[in-house]
């Protein structure tokens, strides 16, 4: 136990330092005119992400399925300050539409410099009832579309040597119960990014990706998720937000936030049956 609380606190010194020397690096002038595509951004950190982007001076385009709420939150892009801020609305769970988001965003803006893969698809967060349709959809929405876009945008993010971010989670890292369709989705993304990173670093490409890992975060979608079976703090979506902008703004492979998420990622390996019986105990149920 003794060591285990030594490497905790050691692990938690290595993360805050991670961030605060992300931190001091970071330019907040690199997205000024920075030319912007924000998948999910309705609401929650797509949309608090936008607003960051604005605050900079970024040119972004934004999407999701509703116009109405996408109306307002482009308003609010341009009294924050955005240089453009445009919207298109799309369902990604379409086979279509991803690609069509990526050329709007394209045509609009005149290219891209960051492709910023943020959505999911509505999942239940409960024991697995044998809904193997509902992962055979949800792929698409949280899967398929991320690979279309990222693949439709790589040619212009090779010319403005730009950057992917990719919004996973810490269901991307190891397996939590509630939640096998969406872990299995985020278990994709991260295998598929992961590769393709190898792969652009051996081609000597000028794009980076970058890969985020979330904990529990206080927007309205995950809080309703979540009521009642889970008790731990949720984290501040603004704050999660400006989390990502800068991993990407600076070409960080990775983001863990908040920063028990990266003990979390080193414990499951060291301590397995500690962590399991962490992940179990945190959930409110009875059979
Ligand atoms: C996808 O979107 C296109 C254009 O909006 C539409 O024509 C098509 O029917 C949609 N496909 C599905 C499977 O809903
Ligand atoms: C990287 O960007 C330069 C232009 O600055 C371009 O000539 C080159 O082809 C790009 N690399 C790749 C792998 O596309
Ligand atoms: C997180 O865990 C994965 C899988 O065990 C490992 O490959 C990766 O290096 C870990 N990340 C960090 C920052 O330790």
């Amino acid at each position: 136990m003794l060591t285990f609380i030594k490497i905790l606190i050691a692990s938690i010194f290595v993360g805050i330092l991670a961030v605060f020397w992300n931190r001091s690096s970071f330019d907040p002038e690199s997205l000024r005119g920075a030319r912007v595509l924000v998948t999910g951004a309705s609401s929650g950190i797509g949309e608090q992400m936008a607003y960051h982007y604005a605050r900079f001076g970024a040119k972004i385009v934004i999407t999701a399925r509703r116009k109405k709420i996408l109306e307002k939150v482009i308003e609010k892009c341009l009294s924050l300050g955005a240089q453009e801020a445009l919207y298109v609305s799309a369902d990604m769970s379409n086979e279509t539409d991803p690609e069509n988001v990526v050329d709007f965003a394209l045509e609009k803006l005149g290219g891209l410099d960051y492709l910023v893969l943020n959505h999911v698809g509505k999942s239940s967060f409960a024991m697995w009832n044998g809904d193997v349709d509902h992962i055979r959809w949800l792929m698409k929405p949280n899967f398929f579309s991320y690979v279309q876009m990222a693949w439709r945008a790589l040619p212009s993010l090779e010319q403005s040597k730009g950057s992917m971010i990719v919004v996973s989670s810490m269901a991307g890292k190891m397996s939590n119960p509630f939640a096998a369709p969406y872990t299995a989705t985020k278990c994709a993304l991260n295998g598929f990014f992961g590769s393709l990173n190898h792969e652009l670093a051996m081609k000597k490409s000028n794009v980076s990706i970058s890969i985020c890992t979330l904990g529990l975060i206080d927007t309205e979608s995950a809080l309703n998720a979540v009521r009642g079976i889970i008790t731990t703090p949720a984290y501040p979506a603004t704050e999660a937000a400006l989390n990502i902008i800068i991993t990407g703004a600076t070409r960080q492979q990775e983001l863990y936030y908040p920063w028990f998420t990266y003990v979390m990622n080193l414990t499951k390996d060291w301590f397995p049956s500690l962590t399991n019986h962490i992940i179990r105990n945190a959930l409110n149920y009875n059979p």
